[in-house]
């Protein structure tokens, strides 16, 4: 009896580990997609998770990385530094040694740090602060990487695109607290002035500051021709909004935080921002990418956290796949740092601080809509 009973617990285990282990012979993957799934910009989170689901199920149905299954698990870091070190312990006692994410700069770089310390490789789809890369000393971090360009070029980008417009004067507002947003408009500035351009004004709020009509007043009375905001969609909507209200008369410019499904096309009216891709863009593997997309998700758009969260899980199943290795986390990080892969977005190879050279896209809003306006080159 003893013995069957014991049997039998044997029987239920292995049952249950089978289950846990969908589809494989091989075993699984694990890669923790670390993004803000809730809070102020939650549609950052649901693209990204959304792009990387995606390319893990393409990987799956061809058969995963030698046999094994890729397995995504999300975990809502909201974007910040706090919940985003939190997610990212949550991994390390996990065992894991696969990130995609943060998707903001201020949370990928304490994010950068753990990593860097567990020898658990990071990509990052989005972060464009350069520090996510670096570390203190300036050194790059051996395992951790990017799928996007990084805001010294894409504070350029703007600053040459305003200046081409035939704009020479702006005002800068931004909130002091945000890795991401203090250092594009650092970069906008020097690009801008660069150019020929001249800064009429600099205006700082914080993140939680929902009231910007004394800083607009200033931006009328300075009658600068643009009003570069380098925030995210939901403080762009909230400006945007006060700043039609006022009259203030600048183009609003920006980045590649702007770019969300909730982005209020009213609000940012006339304004202009980088990004890293547009759908628009008629190359084979980027059309081929939205009708998948739109396939699976009732037909929507992919946006660049889509794609980006697409193009950093493929390079890192790439490069699993390469280093013939899915332990050995310094192998993959030599792979990866080697890498050619054409990906979405555009070509990627990393430069030796780990970010990819390619091109951007300027995106306007007008009658509503955000379409293609110019191509820049790195
Ligand atoms: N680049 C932003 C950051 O570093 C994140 C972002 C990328 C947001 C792309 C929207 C679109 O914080």
């Amino acid at each position: 009896m003893k013995t069957r009973f014991a049997f039998f617990v044997v029987l239920i285990a292995a049952l249950v580990l089978a289950a846990c282990q969908p589809g494989a012979a091989g075993g699984t993957i694990k890669i923790s997609v670390l993004a803000p799934m809730s809070g102020q910009v939650a549609t950052f989170g649901d693209s990204t998770a959304k792009g990387v689901q995606l390319a893990a199920e393409e990987w799956n149905a061809k058969g995963g990385i030698d046999g094994k299954t890729i397995e995504v698990v999300v975990k809502d870091s909201q974007c910040s530094a706090d919940p985003a070190v939190n997610a990212m312990n949550q991994v390390v006692g996990e065992g894991g040694k696969f990130v995609i994410g943060e998707v903001c700069s201020s949370a990928s770089i304490p994010v950068s740090e753990i990593a860097e310390a567990n020898k658990i490789i990071q990509i990052s789809p989005t972060s464009t602060n350069t520090t996510v890369t670096l570390n203190a000393d300036g050194s790059t971090k051996q395992f951790v990487f990017r799928a996007c360009f990084i805001d010294p070029f894409q504070g350029k980008v703007m600053a040459k695109f305003a200046a081409e417009q035939g704009h020479t004067t702006a005002f800068i507002m931004f909130d002091q607290g945000n890795d991401y947003v203090r250092g594009l408009a650092e970069n906008f500035e020097k690009a801008f002035v660069e150019a020929g351009g001249t800064i009429l004004g600099k205006e700082t709020y914080t993140k939680n500051d929902t009231d910007f009509s004394a800083i607009l007043t200033k931006v009328a009375d300075s009658k600068a021709e643009v009003l570069y905001l380098p925030d995210y969609y939901n403080i762009v909507n909230l400006v945007g909004a006060q700043a039609k209200e006022k009259g203030v008369t600048a183009v609003m410019m920006g980045g590649d935080g702007w770019d969300s499904a909730d982005l209020d096309v009213t609000a940012a009216e006339g304004g202009f921002f980088s990004n890293h891709y547009s759908p628009e863009d008629t190359r084979p593997i980027v059309q081929s990418w939205v009708a998948a997309y739109q396939k699976k998700y009732d037909g929507k758009t992919p946006d660049a956290l889509a794609t980006l969260g697409y193009d950093a899980a493929n390079l890192l199943f790439a490069a699993i796949d390469q280093a013939d290795t899915s332990e050995d986390t310094a192998k993959i990080a030599e792979t990866l740092a080697a890498i050619e892969y054409e990906a979405v977005s555009g070509k990627i190879t990393f430069d030796a601080q780990h970010n990819p050279v390619k091109s951007a896209v300027v995106l306007a809003v007008k009658d509503g809509k955000v379409s293609f306006s110019a191509s820049v080159a790195p």
